[in-house]
């Protein structure tokens, strides 16, 4: 089954609770966090509060992607805050297999993102011990960028090492999907499909994920 995570770094934070209720409406699988902090990629988003106050709002789980240089520093906070999945970026994280196991002390899943430019051959050794692995698709900091066409690749290797080493492996996209490209990342073996722009743009939700999970079809 293919889920459907769309990112609130997109909506409207005006009115953030009724686009929640509205992804709720919709039955969307995940709701992806995203996290910055003006040091790993160039842009600050928002944090623990905001997270803590939509978790009253949904039981919808939360895919929280840290983009944060030495993520572990934050990663209790993230799990009390509401995290059911954490990603840290392989790039930002010296001691990779130590914050992998300190996210599942929580009792949440762990997840590892890399960018365009990191090889999916660093992850090799890691693979089994993860939940999902996040392939960013644009240069991470920014929604509404164009999908980099090389990542297709990428995904492609991931599921060759999940299909060996990991087959319950979640593998997500993140970054320039659109209805004209989801179908294509799915072909490669992407299960976790991140969304920002496509699913809130022109403030018509409901429509912009109906054409999303129409275009899988
Ligand atoms: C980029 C974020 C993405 C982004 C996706 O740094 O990690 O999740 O918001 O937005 P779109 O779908 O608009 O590329
Ligand atoms: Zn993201």
């Amino acid at each position: 089954m293919i889920k459907l995570a769309p990112s609130i770094l997109s909506a409207d934070f005006s009115k953030l609770g009724n686009e929640i209720k509205e992804l709720e409406k919709n039955n969307i699988e995940l709701i992806h966090i995203d996290v910055m902090d003006g040091m790993f990629v160039p842009n600050i988003s928002f944090g623990t509060p905001i997270m803590k106050s939509i978790k009253t709002l949904t039981k919808i789980p939360f895919d929280v992607h840290l983009m944060i240089e030495d993520p572990s520093r934050y990663i209790e906070d993230f799990a009390k805050a509401g995290a059911d999945i954490i990603t840290v970026h392989y790039e930002a994280d010296k001691h990779i297999d130590r914050t992998i196991n300190y996210i599942k002390s929580f009792g949440i899943k762990a997840s590892v993102a890399l960018n365009p430019g990191t090889s999916v051959n660093l992850i090799k050794d890691i693979i089994s011990d993860l939940d999902m692995v996040l392939i960013m698709s644009v240069n991470p900091g920014f929604g509404g960028q164009k999908y980099i066409s090389y990542c297709s690749k990428k995904i492609e290797e991931v599921k060759d090492l999940a299909d060996k080493f990991n087959p319950n492996l979640m593998i997500q996209v993140d970054g320039g999907i659109t209805k004209d490209n989801i179908k294509e990342v799915v072909s490669k073996g992407a299960n976790v499909i991140v969304a920002g722009s496509a699913v809130f743009k022109n403030n018509h939700i409901e429509s912009n994920i109906k054409q999303l999970r129409g275009a899988l079809v």
